[in-house]
């Protein structure tokens, strides 16, 4: 009894403190700090994040210090510490039912262009008996984002609490919803300034907002896709592979079994871009009838996962058993009930997924598509996917400043495949748009999205190019 007593005493003293020594710190000091170089300590870190979730920092601040950890970089240390301030600044997730171990998975990129892995690859691994409880983001940068893609079925709700996601991951077996006030908030904020200004493509801050999020998930076994390529946040391979490897170690301190596959993110991802389109071209995916690589990705991510946690003796093995529920209509059935138990319209979400109905009945249609031409012949060598996202974004399918609201029908639609031969004057893309005509600068960086060579290109069999674990 003294014991519990005295302890009891010391965490009160501690809590002081803490309480005592955080409230010495001023926000325009840590900036400066950071600003010169500085390495800012554990306290001064999960100090700042504290007052960013309280409204303690104002935006320009948050701004301000992205910009600073952006140009001068974070440690180790620091990104291990902002990590898990992040993670601490909500509620955590669990503890799961104990009859769930080793079946807490979850995937996540590091952002990409049509790259709608997760709205595939969720519902499958439910439908292997997974629970997937994926915290998943918006758009970033050029990147499109998973919540936005989602937020295009009528009705669906991407914020969720606690209880809520126990119970669809009880009932359903998955589900992909944001941060929010509750969960991982800290993320919530500095990924929407982020997003609007210039701080995106750093690794420390990367790191921190992905395994922050996952952490929060408390998981078994999580699979990073970390892509490098035109069309990557991080472009350059060699930084990929550090932030990989970084992700991977924060991921496995933490006591998540966790790996990363390195993936070429140089030409477009299936053949949709665009929040509404990836949908439509999710859900064939999810009939198996969806372009070869999107699906290997799918596979390959899946299949290293099914690993991980140790419900698969192979990657292969991990991947048939995913393909299977692709055959079968059994991840297509999840999804469904997924997308259900977020608030999607039953009836909508029925035709929606049902092979071969018409998705285009109960998913947003922009009001024009516009063929636009080759202007030479040869073989498609190469789709720049950075303009392909930055075109997108144009149109209205993603953010240019944190208050705008997405436009999810338009995009763009690939009518040709890399390698393929390409007559002048065919279409090798449809602009789906809901302004009456093409804005020039769309039209003019369109045209010189595409490649067209006389000789054929080296077709990649997989994205895939390597594993870190
Ligand atoms: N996805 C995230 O959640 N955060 C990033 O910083 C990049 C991709």
């Amino acid at each position: 009894k003294d014991l519990y007593r005295t302890r009891l005493i010391y965490t009160r003293v501690d809590y002081r403190i803490e309480t005592w020594q955080l409230t010495m710190f001023r926000i325009p000091d840590l900036l400066t700090k950071k600003r010169d170089g500085m390495a800012l300590t554990s306290e001064e870190i999960r100090y700042f994040v504290q007052e960013v979730v309280s409204g303690g920092v104002q935006e320009c601040q948050l701004g301000a210090m992205l910009m600073a950890i952006y140009l001068k970089g974070l440690t180790d240390e620091e990104t291990v510490c902002l990590t898990g301030a992040m993670k601490d600044s909500g509620d955590v997730l669990g503890p799961w039912p104990a009859e769930w171990e080793g079946k807490i998975v979850d995937k996540h990129s590091t952002g990409g262009v049509g790259d709608k892995i997760s709205l595939i690859l969720v519902p499958a691994l439910a439908a292997c008996g997974m629970k997937v409880p994926m915290v998943s983001g918006r758009g970033l940068g050029h990147t499109g984002g998973t919540l936005d893609k989602l937020e295009s079925i009528e009705g669906l709700s991407v914020a969720a609490s606690k209880n809520d996601i126990l119970r669809i991951l009880t009932n359903v077996g998955c589900c992909i919803v944001g941060q929010t006030d509750n969960l991982v908030p800290a993320d919530k904020e500095m990924y929407a300034i982020r997003d609007v200004t210039g701080t995106v493509d750093n690794m420390g801050l990367i790191a921190g907002s992905i395994i922050s999020k996952k952490a929060a998930e408390h998981l078994n076994a999580l699979v990073l896709d970390v892509k490098f390529g035109v069309g990557a946040v991080m472009v350059d391979e060699v930084k990929s592979r550090e932030l990989a490897k970084k992700m991977v170690d924060i991921g496995n301190g933490l006591g998540i079994k966790t790996a990363a596959l390195i993936t070429d993110m140089n030409n477009p991802i299936g053949k949709m871009i665009g929040n509404a389109l990836e949908v439509a071209e999710s859900v064939n995916c999810l009939f198996g009838n969806g372009p070869i690589e999107l699906e290997d990705l799918v596979l390959s991510l899946g299949g290293q996962l099914m690993l991980l946690s140790g419900n698969a003796s192979s990657v292969d093995e991990g991947r048939t058993k995913l393909k299977e529920t692709l055959s079968n209509g059994e991840a297509a059935k999840k999804f469904k009930e997924m997308i259900i138990a977020q608030g999607a319209d039953p009836e909508k979400a029925e035709i929606l997924c049902t092979k071969g109905a018409d998705v285009w009945s109960v998913l947003p249609e922009a009001k024009h598509v516009t063929s636009l031409k080759s202007k030479c012949s040869g073989y498609v060598y190469t789709i720049n996917s950075r303009t392909c996202a930055e075109c997108s974004l144009k149109l209205g399918a993603g953010r240019q400043a944190s208050t705008d609201k997405i436009n999810y029908a338009v995009g763009l639609e690939l009518c040709v495949d890399i390698g393929s031969s390409i007559k002048e004057g065919d279409t090798w893309i449809k602009v789906h748009h809901d302004c009456d005509v093409i804005p020039d600068d769309i039209m003019r960086l369109l045209s010189g999205a595409i490649n067209v060579q006389t000789s054929k290109p080296e077709i990649l069999l997989t994205r895939v190019k390597d594993t870190i674990s």
